[in-house]
């Protein structure tokens, strides 16, 4: 069984995609991959519930009540490993994972931590990735899943999905555009991820 553990801050929409297409695809039975907790760093995430209404284990690991970055990353990283089965390293998937990561929670997890950005990577690293593409007048734009290292959304590049930017778009019109590919191409990286 491979364990895949989920981090979330938000609405955990591309979580949800993933849960389902886990269960769509069968991929406990393909490949012995499940979710196995969902870990936000806000008690508020609104996707915290709908993960508990699955049956998913959901823990909130609140970063403010840490001194430092490192003090919370090293006790996320014991949280996370907690869902790990021994020889099996843990997938973690970043689905809106609004926090910038130490370079040793990155390097404890090298080559099994994976991060959707909401622009086609290299370009629009950060945030407030929709505006900044109106501004600069893209054409189009698009979201990424890559694999992650100690650059801020930097990392080999798993998948990415490409829309129009249209001349009535607002940062928000966009986003959402972006988001609904963004649930198309993050399942379809993580199936692949699994099959290796
Ligand atoms: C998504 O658009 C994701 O790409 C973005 O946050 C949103 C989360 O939505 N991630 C980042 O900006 C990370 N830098 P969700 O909570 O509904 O999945």
């Amino acid at each position: 069984m491979k364990n895949i553990v989920i981090l979330i801050s938000g609405g955990g929409s591309n979580m949800a995609a993933i849960v389902n297409a886990a269960k769509r695809e069968g991929w406990a039975d393909k490949w012995g991959a499940r979710v196995a907790a969902v870990i936000s760093n806000k008690a508020d995430a609104k996707g915290l519930t709908w993960a508990k209404e699955q049956g998913i284990h959901t823990e909130v690991l609140d970063h403010k009540q840490f001194a430092s970055r490192e003090a919370f990353d090293t006790a996320l990283t014991q949280c996370i490993d907690r869902f790990g089965i021994p020889d099996q390293p843990v997938l973690v998937l970043l689905a809106g994972f609004m926090r910038i990561l130490t370079p040793g929670f990155v390097s404890h997890y090298d080559g099994h931590l994976v991060n959707i950005h909401p622009s086609l990577l290299p370009a629009f690293s950060g945030l407030n990735t929709h505006q900044r593409a109106i501004d600069a007048g893209c054409k189009f734009a698009g979201a990424t899943v890559h694999q992650v290292t100690a650059e801020l959304d930097h990392g080999p590049i798993l998948a990415q999905a490409v829309v129009p930017v249209l001349a009535s778009d607002t940062a928000d019109t966009l986003a959402a555009r972006v988001l609904t590919q963004e649930h198309l191409i993050y399942p379809q990286a993580v199936a692949q991820l699994l099959q290796r």
